[in-house]
């Protein structure tokens, strides 16, 4: 009784203390100045997507208008950097409860060099990106399938190239439309910010005001010089929604009805995978078991057969150990981060307000869990007797974390002679490479020693001096072939998911069905566990006994498909027109699938050494 009156107490300061900076409500006074912020311009992903690069919102060739002493950068987290986002002050005046009708922001001046650049974004779709009082400007939009009415923060179009097909519109008028929420009749909050660009010729000759609504379209002419109007509207809209629901109708979740579909799917593909898993450890290997260990004194002795054959040779080191446990060490780092992130996003503590929160709560993850990648192959490595410790400490912290730095720096070196915005400013870098080099390292180097304080696992069976001879296998059991084939079904399991994140990558849009992407996750590493365990399995009946390579490639063979998805989704929804985006592009896609490839491989590794040593085990050898 008195624990029920005392809890939603409790319940309070927790409630107010999930307020992460930044979000905390604002109440505006009537007439009180609202900042509006200005990110870069991105391209828009309508029926394809013509560009990856963003361009910082006062690169001079825009000649956009600015606020009066230059803009002012807004301080930002990591994450919300490295995801592009560049955020500044701009010239807009908007207070609080004031309408307004034709504003004008300043005349502009584009001459004719720069129109073409202009006229080119415009083809390609380009969005500008406003931020009002944390919110994204957006557009209201009807989901097609639902019915539903949602906020779509893609940005809005800066020009219009459809109207007439070859001769695009530059938008130099905005309708901004605020919604507001009275909490009294003196305070006002925030709770929607819709903006609807148009292009109007407002220049009238003889008049120094802005005709807004004029009916001639405005084109930036490549032949001479233009002058022009930017201007600008603002309406505030009172609304019912209160302040705490405000995101509700930005984070629209795109037909669920398919989410569900493609998880309900890959959850029977799990289901049958591990009954047959079951099936196989448990059935036809307890009676290999029992019929193994019977003494048998009849005259038809059983000859050993089979994965029992090999019993000799399955803990027989593999080729290049040290290779395989740094991989390993760094994959098991990756599925770490992957999973602590997922429990954070999926407890909602990646609030949208927080803008870039996912890369930075990646990053912290990323930085902390520097210890799993030393562990993991410190552990790996004395299991497959490696004896050189020092080499492998040392490539287990710095071998992939240097291949992914140095992909990502070739990367960003394209974006910077592209002089987009999307180019990593050089603090951010540094931050980043201190992260690394004061924490992550040293806790890899930390998780390495505790790792051999724990030792090799001890394998159940010894391994005989002379190597079996290994019979020709059928060519689905070869490594390539197999990994190719093992892929596919920890892949199916994923790629639904996989199309929505790409497309609210892409779109520019927040991708917010955590709880599915966490169920996907977690099908996904069953998956992978559960088929290279069977395709080992496989192999080992083959009588080929070298399967610690084999595993890992099986497991990471995801990435192969991974890529061929990505090469798809290429050709049939972008149409990157530079050369950059191109480059940008496949440089992710590579990056992608590698760092899947080391996930995936370690699972499967980890997985498979495990059933080994239990089949192992349950044998008796004599
Ligand atoms: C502003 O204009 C909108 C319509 O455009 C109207 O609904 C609203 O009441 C006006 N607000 C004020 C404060 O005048």
């Amino acid at each position: 009784m008195i624990l029920s009156a005392f809890l939603p107490l409790l319940a309070l300061p927790l409630a107010s203390a999930f307020y992460l900076p930044g979000t905390a409500p604002r109440d505006y006074l009537q007439g009180e100045k609202i900042d509006v912020f200005v990110n870069t311009l991105t391209p828009m992903l309508n029926s394809k997507l013509h560009s990856l690069i963003s361009h910082d919102y006062y690169d001079p060739r825009f000649h956009f208008c600015q606020p009066p002493g230059g803009p002012v950068k807004q301080s930002e987290s990591l994450g919300s950097i490295l995801f592009g986002d560049r955020i500044l002050t701009s010239p807009y005046e908007i207070s609080m409860m004031q309408n307004s009708t034709c504003q004008m922001l300043c005349q502009s001046s584009v001459p004719k060099e720069d129109a073409k650049f202009i006229n080119d974004r415009i083809k390609e779709d380009y969005g500008l990106n406003f931020i009002i009082d944390g919110l994204p400007s957006s557009e209201m939009k009807r989901d097609s399938k639902t019915g539903e009415i949602f906020l779509d923060a893609q940005g809005f179009n800066l020009g219009d190239d459809e109207t007439i097909p070859d001769l695009p519109a530059l938008n130099n008028h905005y309708d901004i439309y605020i919604q507001y929420h009275a909490r009294d009749s003196r305070h006002f909050r925030v709770v929607g910010v819709l903006v609807y660009p148009r292009t109007v010729n407002s220049m009238v000759s003889g008049s120094r005001e802005p005709d807004c609504f004029a009916s001639q379209p405005f084109h930036l002419s490549e032949a001479t010089n233009n002058e022009f109007y930017y201007s600008y509207s603002v309406s505030f809209i009172p609304s019912d929604i209160p302040w705490g629901l405000r995101w509700d109708a930005y984070l629209h979740v795109f037909d669920p009805k398919i989410h569900w579909f493609s998880l309900v799917n890959s959850l029977v593909i799990v289901g049958f995978l591990v009954f047959m898993v079951a099936m196989v450890l448990y059935r036809t290997i307890s009676k290999d078991i029992s019929r193994y260990n019977a003494i048998d004194l009849s005259e038809d002795v059983q000859e050993d057969y089979g994965w029992k054959l090999v019993h000799g040779e399955v803990f027989r080191l593999p080729s290049r150990p040290m290779l395989l446990s740094v991989m390993v060490g760094n994959g098991s780092h990756l599925v770490m981060m992957c999973i602590v992130t997922l429990v954070f996003a999926l407890f909602g503590f990646l609030s949208p307000s927080n803008r870039g929160s996912l890369a930075t709560v990646l990053l912290i993850c990323w930085t902390l869990f520097g210890c799993v990648s030393g562990y993991a192959s410190s552990r790996t490595y004395a299991t497959l007797g490696g004896d050189l410790w020092k080499q492998n400490l040392v490539l287990t912290t710095i071998l992939f974390p240097t291949v992914i730095f140095s992909i990502i720096g070739l990367l960003n070196l394209f974006l910077v002679f592209a002089s987009a915005s999307g180019a990593v400013p050089f603090g951010t870098i540094l931050a980043i490479l201190l992260l690394w080099f004061l924490i992550s390292a040293p806790l890899s180097v930390a998780g390495y020693f505790w790792g051999m304080k724990h030792g090799a696992f001890e394998n159940p069976v010894r391994v005989s001096s002379i190597p079996r001879q290994i019979p020709p296998k059928p060519w689905y059991l070869k490594t390539v072939q197999a990994a190719i084939l093992g892929g596919i079904l920890p892949f199916g399991a994923a790629f639904v998911e996989l199309y929505f994140v790409l497309s609210s990558l892409f779109g520019n849009r927040a991708y917010y069905a955590f709880g599915f992407l966490f169920l996907t996750f977690i099908v996904v590493v069953l998956t992978t566990a559960t088929v290279t365990v069977l395709f080992v399995y496989f192999v080992l009946c083959a009588e080929e006994y070298r399967w610690h390579w084999r595993s890992f490639m099986i497991g990471g063979g995801s990435a192969f498909w991974l890529f061929a998805y990505g090469v798809w989704y290429w050709a049939s929804r972008l149409s990157l027109d530079s050369f950059t985006s191109m480059v940008l592009y496949f440089g992710y896609l590579f990056l992608f699938s590698l760092l899947d490839f080391l996930v995936g491989g370690s699972i499967g590794y980890i997985a498979t050494y495990f059933a080994i040593r239990r089949l192992y085990s349950s044998i008796r050898v004599d």
